[in-house]
Parts: structure tokens; sequence; C-alpha cells
């Protein structure tokens, strides 16, 4: 029934959309919905790469079935054992009891605790091939890309790299599968996103798959999430590789939290001069209304932060705060640094600030600006000089 996607001779799409889910992880949300990716290989043995979200496995499985024609499963790779990846195993393994699930040391240690599963294993090492017809598949480890156990699977016979969740990015497919045959608008910022958010941390283990992987001729990246990459897969690696080596572009991210606004008047007197001093991408985020998923992103996207905050209870902001953490949690590096801050009687957050920026050895631009109550012409004026010193250092 199902007119599947085939992506290369006999190798085809068997992944479904999620456009219910509000929140990815129960945390960042998903304006656009996910897609949870699945692969099927048709050759002398059949080949699954990874498998659905448990929510979907229903719809998953009947287009599994279609596509066999009556043949039985022969092998299921596991990537990654997340569950929006690895949720359908035991029902595959149901369905097809004799099929062999091919997967490292550490992939078989979660199938075991997920799934109770552990007959019926075919362990790999990094580097090992496993021939299944015409089609010549072998495993590269890629340990915190951004769990431990995930692995990448190379098809040499059609240069497909299945990339587990590298190169994937929120958003479902609407309707398209390959890059080529979509437009692509809103998936680059949905990559930096979902980067920032759910790999931000494992810069390191990125760069070191990068590295591992560059040696492999690759026509087609086949990623768990999102599109199908094939004429854009140097712009996806040039993303990648920005992201991971925390390599900013040029622009400033002013993100501030204020109750009364007088916080909020730093901020558009930082912007202002920013603008006028040149700068072009400069963009403001209420730490209240922004969602911490889109200020991560942006803090991932630009090179520069400049961070606003009053005191409350002696202490950040709470929404800063927690903001903070998250940055920190990501080990964000190499960011040039501006902060500001109110208080009525004793401040605490411009302290707090500093703090933050020296945990974090960022470089600090300009002077710090620290107002009592509400803007006066000076504290004005030095807000300007911030703005001022991040535009020409940027
Ligand atoms: C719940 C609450 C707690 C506060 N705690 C402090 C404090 O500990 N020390 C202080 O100097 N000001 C404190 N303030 C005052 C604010 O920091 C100050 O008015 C600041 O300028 C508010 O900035 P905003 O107008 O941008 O919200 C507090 C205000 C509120 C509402």
């Amino acid at each position: 029934m199902y007119k599947l996607k085939e992506i290369a001779d006999k190798v085809y799409y068997v992944g479904v959309n999620d456009r219910q889910k509000v929140l990815f992880e129960n945390m960042w949300p998903l304006p656009y919905g996910v897609s949870y990716n699945s692969y099927l290989i048709i050759d002398e043995k059949t080949v699954l790469v990874d498998t659905v979200d448990v929510c979907y496995s229903d719809i998953f499985l009947k287009k599994i079935e279609d596509a066999l024609g009556g043949r039985t499963l022969d092998y299921l790779i596991v990537n990654h054992m997340e569950p929006d990846h690895s949720g359908s195993i035991r029902l595959l393994r149901q369905l097809y009891p004799n099929v062999q699930i091919v997967g490292n040391k550490r992939t078989f240690d979660m199938l075991e605790g997920f799934h109770g599963i552990n007959t019926g294993l075919l362990e790999v090492k990094d580097g090992e091939t496993l021939n299944v017809g015409r089609h010549q598949l072998s495993f590269h480890l890629a340990p915190m890309v951004h769990w431990p156990e995930v692995m990448v699977t190379y098809d040499a016979t059609d240069k497909i790299l299945f990339s587990a969740d590298a190169f994937g990015t929120y958003g479902a497919l609407d309707g398209a599968v390959l890059d080529v045959d979509m437009n692509l608008d809103h998936y680059w910022d949905e990559m930096r996103r979902y980067y920032a958010n759910i790999v931000g941390k494992y810069g390191n283990p990125v760069q070191k798959a990068l590295q591992k992987l560059s040696g492999l001729e690759i026509k087609t990246i086949c990623s768990t999430h999102g599109p199908v990459w094939t004429k854009y897969i140097p712009d996806v690696i040039k993303i990648y590789d920005q992201l991971s080596r925390y390599e900013g572009q040029d622009g400033v991210v002013i993100v501030y939290g204020s109750m009364y606004g007088n916080t909020e008047q730093m901020a558009e007197a930082i912007a202002s001069s920013l603008a006028e001093h040149g700068v072009k991408n400069i963009v403001m985020h209420n730490v209240s209304k922004s969602h911490a998923s889109y200020i991560l992103k942006d803090i991932f996207k630009y090179k520069a932060v400049i961070i606003g905050c009053p005191t409350y209870s002696n202490q950040l902001y709470p929404e800063i705060d927690s903001l903070l953490q998250k940055i920190e949690v990501r080990e964000v590096k190499n960011r040039l640094f501006g902060y500001f801050g109110s208080f009525s009687w004793a401040g605490a957050a411009v302290k707090r600030l500093a703090a933050f920026g020296e945990k974090m050895n960022w470089e600090v631009v300009g002077a710090p600006v620290e107002q009592k109550q509400g803007l006066k012409p000076d504290k004005y004026e030095a807000c300007w000089e911030l703005g001022k010193a991040m535009a020409e250092r940027i």
C-alpha cells in the first residue's frame, strides 16, 4: 500500500512523523513537529536501520511489513539506543523473532536494560563490516554523539552514511524526504536548535566523529531526524563543524530578565548602540518569554552574548539563573561576553554574572553596567558604551 521513498537502489525510508508531541524530551518545543527516521535495505538479506518512538510503532511496523512483501527481517542495526529510536525494538522482535540485532557492547547493555533483550545479537566492533548482498556495511563507533553507545553505519556500495542523531534536525517531513525535494528554510535554524539543545555539550566527541568520518566518500546522509541529506551535505557538515567547535557567527544575542522594565530599558539602550555602531545581527530575548531552547540556539549561533539581570532575593533573577545553568552544562566556549544588571537596595546580580563569565572563561567586553532603581543618564551612557565596545570587538 505504501509508496515508500526509495533513497537509493532498494533502500527505503520507513520513518514516521510526530506532529503531536509538544515538547521533545519533555523540554524542547516542536513547532514543526519531529520525524523519527528509519531505513530499510532490501538485499539478499533484509536490514532495518534503527526503529522509531513506541507511540508510532503501529504505523512503522505496517510500513516495514509492506516493504518486505512477505520476506522476513534478517537484521536490525541499532545505531542509537535513545528511546525515540529504540522504542519499537521489542515489538519488532515479537513480529520477527529471528531478526539479528546488530550493535556494539554498549548497545547491548542498554538493550537488555530498556527492553530485556539479550539473545539474537550480533556484536560489532569499530570498523567491522557486514555483507548483506550488494550492500557492504561497516560500523563506526561515535561515542557521546550524544550517547555512549552511538555508532554510525556506512554503506560502501551506495555511499550512504546512516548517521544516528548526527546531522539531525527538529521538524517533521512535510511530504518529501530528500533535501533536494523540499523547501529547507526552517530546517537550518531547527538543526542549530536541535544541536544546541540535545548535542551541545559534546563538541569534542562530534569533532572526533567528523574527523573519523572524513575519510569516507559520502553521497547521502540518513540521520534519525529530519531530511535525508544529499546536495546539501557540505552545508550540513559545515554547520555541525562550526557548532561543535563553538564557532559563532558575527552577531550579538542580548538576553535579559526584567520584572518591571528597568533592566529591559538597559537592554534596549545596548541594542540601539550595537545597531548604531554597525551590528546587523542582533537578537533580543526576554528570558521570561523566549523558551530557553531558542536562546541556546542563538547563543550557539552567534559569537557575542550580553546578559542582563535584576537582583532577586539577593540572587540572580531565577529565569536567568536557570538559563546560565543550561549554558554551563553545554560548556559553551569562546564567547564574547557583556553583562549588566539592576537592583534596588543591595545588588547581587551583576557580581554573579561576573562570576559566571569567569567560570565560562569567556572574554569580557566593555564595562559591566549596574543600575540602582530607574535608568539615569549616566547609566544610559554606560549601556551605550557597552554596546559600542561590543560592536567594535566583533
Ligand atoms: C521579588 C523581588 C525581589 C527582589 N530582591 C532584591 C534584592 O535582593 N536586592 C535588591 O537590591 N533588589 C531586589 N529587588 C529589586 C529589583 O532588583 C530592582 O527593582 C530591579 O531594578 C528590578 O528590575 P526590573 O525593573 O527590570 O524588573 C527585588 C525585587 C523583587 C520584585
